[in-house]
């Protein structure tokens, strides 16, 4: 933390002229002066700054702030980064409080590896540009691959000497401590010899927010070697490769103005890109988007678009956790190069403008396009495709920022398309699966809640996770039918019976356990038929209030999901609809049926399995007949069964 008494003398000597004028060129005009706003394109100056009252303001855009918001937003600073930045400019001493001796030492260790790195660069860098061996090599395959000097220059591209240590003997005789020299990556010991661990490679620094150097990325020459093509920085103190982006300092300007952030592979495409003009672009390394990588994107634009090889692991890798960036509201587009070609590769093939035009026709919707791929993979197996358009449901349902309504029909209208499926049936499903994630949430904060004792008994229920439930029609259909009997079981059956009676008396001649496999269902069927005997009229609500939060959450996730009627249920009905509460009769049954023709059909099996095994024939007799007995049923029950169709 820094003291109160340091950000006072920061503020004594703030001077937003100053501050703004080191980014901004700024005229005088009045008692103000303004210039081109550096967060919107303009042509005729609207950024005006006050040094008497210490803001600046775009009358372009409507920014506006104090010299410290100006450089948290101008410099994405946090607001101890901007701090820091200030001190730094008016020789302000950091005084910190509070800091413990395990935060000093990271600081030490981070400050010093900071210097290394830089001493390093500084190394790798002269060596590339200043040594015969270094342009021989180094220089000469740079260039050979169509880098320019000023790019390299501008990344500081640097070159390791082949020799076993040249880097390590300059920085031990630099006074640099040799543990940090290897926490630092640079250096390793091998045989008890401190060596470089980049020899004979290609320096690529790593830049933070600030332009300090984190780490490197270091490329072998020779393609054949078994050696791996790069080696990176490990992690340390500094180097944290899940929050990094390579390139992300030289592009936040541009990604800024462009509102939008490319994402590539790889370093050298990063490299390519910027030599062709195209600056708002970052790379990943290749591994899969982490949510602190989104956020440092998201600092700077809600647009991002991915451009990977047509047919790399890569992309694979790329689209892994992207869900999360719906949830942050980013909008992910993406871009594959033809052709076996990488954007490094493709830029320099076709020029600056060709690329950027590809860009501009091939960006597709990252939804839309996974959709599009899992479709290809699941081909016409059902089951894959049932999971195809849950997965695009739940995907489509993280959408769920009011400000994003639009986007989010968007999606179900046209992955609905694509599916061949009806618009409203997918529409059902995403709802489907935001209910269930508004259930899980308050399932889990009654979870953390409860401290009552009923809870933690014996009795675990299991909330399934949701695609599986939604790929499993089995469970749908025991769902639906503890749903009928909760809804309808104060209903009439007949002039004696009420639905409860007629329910309860089929699940007691057919055995409850044999019917439904869930156990958490059979609680609630028990603990129902407890109450209505007790003579309670139990209702959904009596559940959804009891104490049993899990059994509430579970019955409000069963009252919950939608039911479409079947084009089935319209033919039976001649094209009239009616609602659930006039065909709930139908409903009770059907569910039933369904579940007892399950029981028969694993029954068949069961004796079918018997059968393969009977040693006698009058064993064989017997359960042949039980097998035709079986089948009849079958028969009987199938006629009556696939009236109402749950989805
Ligand atoms: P060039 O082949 O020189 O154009 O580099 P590239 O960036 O195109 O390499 P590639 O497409 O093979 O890999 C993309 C990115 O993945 C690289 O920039 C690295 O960040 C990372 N990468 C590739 N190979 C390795 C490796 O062997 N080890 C590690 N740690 N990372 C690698
Ligand atoms: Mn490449």
């Amino acid at each position: 933390m820094i003291s109160q008494n340091t950000i006072q003398q920061i503020q004594s000597r703030i001077d937003i002229i100053d501050i703004v004028g080191t980014f901004v060129k700024l005229k005088k005009r009045g008692a103000n002066y303004i210039g081109n706003c550096p967060f919107h394109n303009e042509k005729s100056p609207s950024f005006t700054v006050s040094p008497v009252k210490e803001i600046y303001k775009c009358f372009g855009c409507g920014r506006s702030g104090n010299s410290i918001g100006f450089l948290m937003e101008h410099e994405k600073y946090s607001y101890v980064e901007a701090l820091r930045w200030l001190a730094q400019k008016y020789n302000v001493e950091i005084e910190e409080t509070e800091t413990t001796p395990e935060q000093k030492l990271h600081q030490q260790a981070a400050d010093s590896l900071y210097i290394i790195n830089n001493f390093a660069q500084q190394f790798f860098s002269d060596v590339l540009l200043n040594t015969e061996e270094g342009r021989d090599i180094g220089l000469s395959y740079l260039k050979e691959r169509g880098f320019r000097e000023d790019v390299i220059k501008k990344f500081q591209l640097g070159f390791n000497p082949e020799a076993r240590d040249s880097f390590t003997k300059a920085a031990l005789a630099a006074q640099y401590n040799l543990e940090l020299l290897q926490k630092s990556g640079l250096v390793t010991v091998r045989d008890e010899r401190p060596q470089d661990n980049y020899r004979g490679r290609i320096i690529f620094p790593i830049h933070n927010q600030s332009g300090k150097v984190l780490g490197f990325g270091a490329r072998i020459l020779k393609t054949n070697d078994k050696a791996p093509k790069y080696i990176n920085t490990p992690e340390n103190d500094i180097y944290v490769k899940s929050k990094v982006l390579y390139g992300s300092y030289f592009a936040r300007q541009a990604i800024d103005k462009a509102d939008e952030c490319l994402l590539v592979e790889g370093y050298t495409d990063v490299v390519s890109l910027h030599q062709a003009g195209i600056e708002n672009v970052v790379a990943s390394g290749g591994t899969a988007l982490t949510p602190d990588q989104l956020r440092l994107i998201k600092k700077y634009t809600n647009n991002l678009t991915i451009i990977y090889d047509g047919d790399g692991a890569g992309i694979k890798a790329a689209l892994r956790g992207l869900d999360l960036a719906l949830e942050e509201s980013l909008n992910v587009r993406l871009v594959l190069i033809p052709d076996k070609e990488d954007p490094d590769s493709y830029v320099n093939k076709v020029g600056a403008s060709a690329f950027v035009d590809f860009i501009a026709a091939n960006k597709k919707d990252f939804i839309l396009f996974q959709l599009e791929n899992s479709l290809k993979d699941a081909g016409n197996d059902s089951t894959k495709k049932s999971a195809v358009v849950n997965q695009i449901a739940e995907t489509i349902s993280k959408i769920n920022k009011t400000e994003d309504f639009t986007k989010q029909q968007d999606y179900i209208k046209q992955a609905s398309q694509l599916l061949k499926i009806e618009e409203e049936g997918l529409h059902a499903l995403v709802n489907k699966f935001l209910r269930d994630k508004i259930t899980k949430e308050e399932n889990r904060i009654g979870r953390e809640n409860a401290n009552d004792a009923f809870l933690k008994s014996e009795q675990p229920f299991e909330i399934e996770d949701d695609a599986l439930f939604l790929l499993n029609k089995d469970e749908q259909y025991e769902r639906a039918m503890v749903r009928s009997i909760l809804e309808f079981g104060l209903n009439e059956w007949n002039e004696d019976q009420k639905v409860a009676d007629h329910v309860f008396a089929e699940i007691d001649n057919n055995q409850l356990e044999e019917l439904i496999d869930n156990k958490s269902l059979i609680t609630i069927l028990n603990t129902y038929k407890a109450w209505y005997n007790a003579g309670m009229e139990p209702t959904p609500k009596t559940f959804l209030y009891d104490e049993n939060l899990e059994m509430a959450a579970l019955v409000l996730s069963i009252m919950d999901f939608s039911v479409e009627i079947s084009h089935n249920w319209a033919r039976v009905y001649e094209g009239k609809i009616h609602t659930r509460e006039e065909l709930y009769k139908e409903e009770v049954f059907s569910t039933l049926n369904y579940l007892k023709l399950r029981k028969i059909k694993r029954l068949i099996d069961e004796n079918q399995r018997d059968l393969e095994k009977a040693q006698t024939d009058e064993e064989q007799l017997v359960l042949l007949q039980t097998h035709q007995h079986l089948k009849q049923m079958e028969i009987e029950l199938t006629k009556q069964v696939g009236m109402v169709i749950f989805r």
